[in-house]
């Protein structure tokens, strides 16, 4: 062990500060970071939380000297977003550092007058944090009102003002297109306004779960010297901060998502909100995707967009093609000042052909290491035909139609493909669709399933049926408090043969559990590093703390889509790219798995808004399901192939997507070839199949090969289980489920785990 002096060092005395008012003295503290903290966490979590910080602009004033004084202004600098709520935040992290704990750490010159002004307006219980409650969490707060007196007092000592903007986020709840969602709140205007008008440089950090309107720019432009998306970072987030402000951290984070200049611009605001049914009329023009081919001129920032403190330089070093794989190499050259890392983003233009496609899509990223001046690195990135082929429904198979594919970073053409004639590959049945005759696809499927012998083949009925549900409730006594459940072992009878429980935990900013554990950055802003490796390390390091916690599974990645900057959960996903989630999503597993933990990828599918996510009806046409919303499960099914998967509270085309016969059947075990377990998300909704009218609920589900109901019952209920007789009671009648059908999913769980974990 790494005596807990060393691990923690500066940080400890940060945890000191943010636990003020508490009675933790700081070897205590030491001791709980040390007890509950992976070795390595707090350097590697405070690495990613810089590397994921995005510039966005810069007139030279960062980095900041640590001799030039500065005053920081807005609440956040002490009331720091480090997470967003719900089951993808609520982490109990062993220390929380802000931004002024970050100021500290890297010697900063700061207003002190005017930051115990804020602590102790922050301190005052009249303007104590508002806790919220599940779903209703406040995304923001008020602002102290700084006077002009004072913001010129402060501008009489220091030339660059720092503000803070924050924003938070949760589940089941969306961001309001109002103030104090999506736009700037008066008080920040206020804020903002004052700033601007007493200090010749106003540097603006935005701790952000979501991305939020920027038209605000514009109106500070002539002060505005700088704005960097710091994110919701974890619980180094305030280290993390300092370190870029003050270039111990070249910038190197890059967007995830295109920035419009106006929220109405994005497609997708046409439909977002609506809570029965939603189509997705831009279909696959999302984000970037729709900017970059059609309105070049409302997007404010592009996906990829980023600035560093150093310069790069580019030489493309050749290009080749590999079956369906795209090599391509690159020299990059520091030809800046400052040490630094740098993110390339490949795109792709394909030929122009019959099927209307974007203009440009992310084909392949890398990152170099960390270069001195005047050092250079080869850096092979590689591209996946596949992952930017088109799905044409009239051929229904993927297309890659004739003609060169460019590929090209920063405008530098680093290959170019071509092909002679169209290549295409999948030739798959159509999904989701009313047109299908469901009822005769899955009586096939089931008269397939007829006689085949399994390891659940010896298990009693009450045994199955125990497989095929979780233990009932959440936070049950076989696992450390605050887990989400457990499936597997559940009962005394599976027990005494040997099958022990698993218990599951959130999820995807770190295990979220009652005892201390690691808070990491959000996942949009891991994604933003455009660093696989470093997501796998953290990973690694977070399955060791969930291991030793006695978790077997953690519920992450996020999977869903960015397809609007208003979506509660944005920041448990990572973008709004399926490419780049799909290889994200597949170094969360790959980390996890290195420790001995299963990840379990969510929520398949389409769950990408909160509002009203058990009632509605999302209507999306195949194409643009199989290219954007299905392709990031594809390839993380392809690359990591994980063990288990969580279906999405939605419907999809009419169905939930927990009795999803073609998501789940079809597409996910039947074309990608998935073998694990199939969970639904906590809880469903009680149906009868329109295509089997003798089946409900729980037979519906096991019918559409969702394994297990999480936790267990179908409903909610205070304590344990509550036996539901929709499983069983259509076994031996027409059309009922059979018990080849119930083998299945259980035997799937048996495999899942008597399998070897690693
Ligand atoms: C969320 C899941 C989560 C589950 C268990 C649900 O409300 O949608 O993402 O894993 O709860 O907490």
């Amino acid at each position: 062990m790494i005596p807990a002096k060393k691990l923690v060092g500066r940080a400890a005395r940060a945890v000191i500060r943010t636990f003020t008012g508490s009675n933790l003295a700081q070897d205590s503290v030491a001791a709980e970071v040390e007890a509950n903290t992976a070795p390595g966490m707090p350097a590697l979590a405070r690495q990613a939380a810089a590397e994921g910080c995005v510039l966005l602009t810069n007139d030279a004033t960062l980095p900041l000297s640590p001799d030039a004084p500065i005053a920081v202004f807005g609440r956040r600098q002490i009331d720091w977003a480090h997470m967003g709520n719900g089951s993808g935040g609520d982490v109990n992290p062993p220390y929380l550092t802000n931004l002024l704990d970050g100021l500290e750490d890297v010697g900063a010159r700061y207003d002190h007058v005017l930051a115990e002004l804020y602590r102790s307006w922050c301190a005052d219980p009249k303007h104590a944090k508002d806790p919220g409650f599940w779903g209703h969490w406040p995304h923001c707060l008020p602002e102290m009102t700084i006077s002009h007196e004072l913001a010129r007092a402060a501008a009489a000592d220091a030339e660059v003002a720092l503000v803070v903007i924050g924003r938070t986020a949760g589940e089941d709840q969306d961001l309001a297109p109002e103030p104090g969602g999506y736009y700037l709140t008066s008080d920040e205007h206020e804020l903002l306004q004052t700033v601007s008008e007493h200090f010749s440089h106003m540097v603006v950090v935005l701790d952000v779960c979501n991305i939020i309107d920027l038209s605000w720019m514009d109106l500070y432009a002539p002060k505005l010297s700088a704005v960097l998306i710091a994110w919701a970072g974890g619980m180094e987030a305030g280290n993390a901060v300092a370190d870029v402000l003050y270039g111990r951290v070249n910038p190197c984070g890059r967007l995830t998502d295109a920035i419009a200049l106006d929220l109405v611009d994005h497609p997708s605001s046409a439909t977002f909100g609506q809570t029965k049914r939603q189509e997705y009329t831009e279909g696959i023009f999302i984000g970037h995707r729709h900017f970059s081919t059609f309105a070049p001129n409302e997007m404010r920032f592009p996906l990829g967009h980023g600035l560093s403190y150093t310069s790069f330089s580019y030489e493309p070093l050749g290009c080749e093609r590999h079956d369906m794989s795209i090599y391509l190499r690159i020299y990059v050259t520091n030809t800046g000042p400052r040490a630094g890392r740098d993110a390339i983003v490949a795109w792709c233009e394909a030929p122009r052909g019959l099927i209307q496609k974007p203009l440009t899509v992310v084909a392949a990223f890398g990152k170099t290491g960390e270069l001195q001046p005047g050092e250079s690195e080869e850096v092979t990135l590689i591209a996946e035909l596949r992952d930017i082929a088109s799905f044409d429904e009239t051929r229904r198979a993927f297309v890659l139609e004739r003609g060169a594919y460019l590929f090209r970073a920063s405008d530098m053409l680093l290959g170019k493909v071509a092909l002679d004639d169209d290549v295409a590959f999948e030739h798959l049945k159509p999904i989701c669709s009313e047109d299908v005759d469901l009822r005769a696809r899955i009586l096939s499927h089931v008269e397939r399933l007829e006689g085949s012998e399994s390891d659940a083949s010896a298990l009693s009925l009450p045994e199955l049926e125990a497989l095929t549900r979780g233990a009932g409730t959440m936070n049950v006594s076989a696992g450390p408090t605050g887990n989400a459940g457990a499936f597997g072992g559940i009962t005394p009878e599976l027990q005494a043969r040997g099958i022990p429980p698993v218990i599951c935990a959130d999820g995807p900013s770190g295990a979220r559990l009652a005892r201390r554990c690691s808070l990491l950055p959000c996942a949009t802003a891991l994604a933003s590093t455009w660093d696989v490796d470093l997501v796998r390390s953290l990973y690694a390091l977070v399955g060791h703390e969930v291991a030793e916690a006695g978790v077997d599974v953690l519920l992450a990645p996020g999977m869903n889509l960015h397809r609007s900057p208003l979506c509660g959960r944005n920041f448990e996903y990572f973008s709004e790219d399926p490419v780049l989630t799909g290889h994200m999503a597949s170094a969360v597993v790959e980390g996890l798995r290195s420790a001995g933990v299963d990840a379990c990828p969510k929520h398949f599918a389409c769950n990408n808004q909160e509002r009203g996510r058990n009632t509605l009806d999302v209507r999306v046409d195949e194409r643009t399901l199989r290219e954007l919303y299905l392709r990031p499960f594809q390839i993380c099914v392809r690359d990591a192939k994980p063990r288990l998967i969580m279906t999405s509270y939605n419907k999809v085309n009419g169905v939930w997507a927990h009795y999803g016969f073609d998501l789940v059947t079809t597409v996910l075990r039947g074309e990608w070839g998935f073998e694990g377990v199939v969970i639904t998300d906590w809880w469903m909704q009680r149906s009868r199949s329109p295509e089997f009218p003798t089946l409900r609920d729980n037979a519906y589900r096991v019918r559409a090969g969702v394994d297990v109901l999480m936790p267990g019952n179908i409903g909610r209920v205070a304590r344990g289980y509550r036996a539901h007789p929709s499983l069983l009671e259509s076994l031996g009648k027409p059309d009922g489920i059979t018990r080849a059908e119930i083998e299945a999913c259980a035997a799937r769980v048996l495999a899942f785990i008597m399998q070897p974990k690693r």
